[in-house]
């Protein structure tokens, strides 16, 4: 089953519009059911949203996590609020979170907080830009080694990678499928060469960056690729059914 995984960042700016974005997509969900939908909304929303919905089409993730469990932390959001709040994801490791400061070494403590509580983790990685000496490998594979160092093999069923290259986030178009199929297989070399065949066969890797309505049908066509972080074309009812459609058939 391919996963569209919905990152609202910071988007709506109301609850109500919230709730709205979130009908249209369970609406979508409910017939589109060989895809799996994931929707990160807000943590504000979460709890609401997630409360509010008697299906099960649709799973609930937070958009980032804590490093710490309780206590003196302002503003924080801890991994065991979110599985409480009844979400079953955590995203960890956004290109966004780590342009405001989260380290490679802040990404393992998220993602050994999120697994600790018991939700499933997806970890975004990718290079800032793609430079031609091949530098970009080694920022994944050393993004990839930091966040999963000490988690057991028991637990790569728990981990979707997210590949999300920085340079294509937010941009005009994605890269084409055959750029994206390369980076799939990289992705998944660098998982198999650190980890070996059980831990490949274990994880989920889907790809992200300006997935919209045009490009989502030739990504999730391609093979070994388990779905699509998508941001922008999530907050469009329209654009998003393309994007589930696509998962759907592909499913
Ligand atoms: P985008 O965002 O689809 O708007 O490029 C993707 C993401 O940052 O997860």
């Amino acid at each position: 089953m391919k996963s569209v995984i919905c990152n609202w960042k910071l988007n709506p700016q109301s609850f109500n519009e919230a709730k709205r974005l979130f009908d249209a997509t369970k609406k979508i969900a409910a017939v589109k059911k060989k895809a799996q939908v994931v929707v990160l909304p807000p943590s504000i929303f979460l709890h609401y949203l997630r409360g509010g919905y008697k299906g099960t089409r649709i799973e609930f993730g937070a958009q980032a996590v804590s490093n710490e469990q309780s206590g003196s932390h302002t503003g924080e959001v801890s991994a065991m609020q979110v599985l409480n709040a009844g979400a079953t994801y955590a995203l960890v490791g956004h290109a966004e979170q780590r342009a405001s400061g989260v380290s490679n070494a802040d990404v393992h403590t998220q993602v050994a907080a999120a697994l600790e509580a018991k939700l499933d983790v997806i970890l975004a990685v990718g290079e800032r830009v793609r430079d031609t000496q091949g530098q970009y490998l080694f920022t994944i594979r050393e993004q990839i080694a930091t966040a999963l160092e000490g988690v057991p093999l028991t637990r790569f069923k728990n981990i979707t990678i997210a590949y999300e290259p920085v340079w294509a986030i937010g941009a005009p178009q994605a890269p084409d499928a055959n750029a994206v199929h390369q980076m799939v297989l990289l992705v998944k070399k660098v998982i198999a060469d650190a980890y070996g065949d059980r831990a490949l066969k274990a994880v989920r890797v889907v790809y992200g960056g300006s997935v919209d309505e045009h490009s989502a049908a030739s990504i999730l066509e391609i093979p070994g690729l388990h779905g699509v972080l998508v941001g922008r074309a999530s907050l469009d009812p329209k654009h998003l059914e393309a994007i589930i459609d696509a998962a759907h058939t592909n499913g």
